[in-house]
């Protein structure tokens, strides 16, 4: 089934939504499943509804996978594995090139991909490049693909000196059949950092999109099949968590799973390989991240970054900075312009080009994150921007800024996931450090100051997967990410990435005469 798409841009009433009702979008989208390189629909014929966020209503029908989908689709990646098929036969040059195809197909059509991901996630549109939105992820989109297509032809072991008279060589050989299941915050993106590597080293696989946000993965199956890529080599599937997700990582058949999402999930993940096949885990979950700024920082500076560390893409990041440290020193001046700027963003229709802020993803991450902005009253905590929705149609929740929390208290300790930071006072580097890392959570961290050494040993002494200094969410595809403690395990992106998408296998060769 293809649907032809008309984007209703619905009036929002409040003055504060800055709107702009026109009808964008227009496009054909694939609603099917994706499974050997066809558009089928699902065995069971069933479909669930994804939603605009900022109109409330149904974008899109789409087909819902269940378990047997999950078999069809794994299977389909296994025959594509077999050491006689194409994609194991192709040189890797090959790869790469069909890799490098892809990623110029998905930058030809990258508006067209972003109006769809703004449509459905609801994040900026954004094509002025002024705004971080659905245009810059897709030009993030396109870097990963080209950076790992980079890689497909410089896989490499090593030879390795032995104390006997043998020849002992290394070989990274891909994992196998590869299962993805990710998020909604970044569809396109996150895809894309599963793709890379997997394509890159040789492997298969499946993903499993998030039921919030299905239709952009959905519209790259078809730039898959364009560039050329054998069937059953990557294999897309809607649907929820409970069934296909977790239908695929206790799938006895998959040799790894990648999984970006909630902690909480995280857990099951690893408990399903246990339970299962022993597959490898990669996991790249939750956070509350610190972004700490120190009294010599320059404070432009530390207002810009802090400021976007937290609200970008409306605070649905992983690695938001959520927890801000601000020393003691310059603390007052520093609170009253942070909440300035969180008043001063644009919060409003994602098609409008002056939006900074859509609304957020669908009406069960609105509510969580209206609950924590009430808890955060409730416990103590002063509101100084924000803290509530905006309009009264759309998930639109006001950029929020809290002071006066206790450490202890709710929105000091959980992911929040939307737009709402939380600043702290502190007076001494050791105080902060220790508050800093007093997490289940160590995916990323930002420190602000102008003494390089202060910025070296703060940096060193964080327990997090990355550290921004005098920046924050900052990305390259070149540069790992991923996170200590419960914030998961393996790294994503860089060469580093690729470790998580191979097997090292150990050749031993006597030289002795026989
Ligand atoms: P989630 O962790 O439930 O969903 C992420 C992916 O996992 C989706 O594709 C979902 O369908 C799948 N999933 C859910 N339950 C599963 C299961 N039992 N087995 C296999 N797959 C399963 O996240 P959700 O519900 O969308 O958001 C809840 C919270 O999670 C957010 O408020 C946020 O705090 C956090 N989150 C963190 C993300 C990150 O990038 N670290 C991304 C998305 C959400
Ligand atoms: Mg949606």
């Amino acid at each position: 089934m293809m649907l032809r798409l008309a984007r209703h841009s619905a009036l929002h009433s409040a003055a504060a939504l800055r709107v702009a009702p026109r009808a964008l979008l227009s496009t054909k989208v694939e609603t099917r499943l994706f499974i050997d390189g066809k558009f089928v629909d699902g065995v069971e014929k069933k479909a669930f509804a994804t939603v605009n966020p900022a109109t409330e209503e149904v974008i899109a029908h789409v087909s819902e996978a269940t378990e047997k989908d999950v078999d069809l689709a794994v299977a389909a990646a296994r025959r594509a594995f077999n050491h006689n098929a194409p994609w194991r036969t192709m040189p890797s040059s090959r790869r790469r090139d069909l890799m490098l195809k892809l990623a110029s197909l998905i930058e030809r059509d990258s508006k067209e991909l972003a109006r769809i991901e703004s449509m459905d996630n609801g994040k900026p549109f954004a094509e002025n490049g002024k705004v971080y939105g659905a245009t810059a992820d897709f030009h993030l989109v396109v870097q990963c693909l080209r950076y790992y297509a980079g890689h497909a032809d410089k896989i490499t072991g090593t030879t390795i000196p032995v104390d006997s008279q043998q020849l002992v060589y290394t070989i990274r050989e891909p994992v196998g059949v590869c299962a993805a299941i990710i998020p909604w915050n970044f569809p396109a993106l996150m895809l894309a950092w599963k793709l890379g590597p997997a394509l890159a080293t040789g492997c298969t696989i499946v993903v499993k999109t998030s039921e919030k946000t299905p239709l952009t993965a959905l519209k790259i199956a078809h730039l898959i099949n364009e560039a050329g890529f054998p069937p059953g080599v990557v294999n897309i599937l809607s649907g929820f968590g409970q069934s296909a997700g977790k239908a695929l990582a206790m799938h006895g058949d998959v040799d790894k799973v990648a999984f970006t999402g909630s902690t909480a999930v995280g857990h099951m993940i690893e408990e399903y390989a246990a339970k299962s096949n022993l597959k490898r885990v990669t996991l790249e979950l939750g956070g509350k991240s610190p972004m700490i700024v120190f009294d010599d920082a320059n404070i432009e500076q530390a207002l810009q970054a802090s400021h976007a560390g937290l609200f970008l893409n409306h605070g649905q990041c992983c690695c938001a900075g959520s927890r801000l440290y601000v020393q003691s020193g310059i603390y007052d001046e520093f609170v009253k312009r942070s909440a300035q700027l969180a008043e001063k963003r644009v919060v409003g229709d994602p098609m409008d080009h002056k939006t900074e802020q859509g609304p957020l993803v669908d009406k069960i991450q609105f509510e969580k994150v209206l609950g924590f902005i009430e808890t955060g009253k409730k416990e103590g905590a002063k509101v100084l921007a924000g803290g509530g929705r905006v309009g009264k149609k759309g998930y639109y929740v006001a950029p929020t800024v809290f002071v006066d929390a206790k450490d202890s208290s709710t929105i000091a300790k959980e992911e929040i996931f939307g737009p709402v930071l939380t600043i702290f006072k502190f007076d001494t580097e050791d105080e902060v450090v220790e508050r800093a890392n007093r997490s289940i959570f160590g995916l990323a961290a930002g420190v602000c100051s102008r003494d390089v050494g202060r910025c070296l040993r703060v940096a060193s002494r964080l327990r997090a997967g990355t550290v921004w200094v005098n920046t924050y969410n900052s990305f390259d595809a070149a540069q790992p990410f991923g996170g200590f403690k419960q914030s998961g395990h393996g790294r994503e992106l860089g060469a580093a990435g690729l470790d998580n998408y191979t097997e090292l296998k150990t050749v031993v060769i006597p030289m002795d005469k026989v």
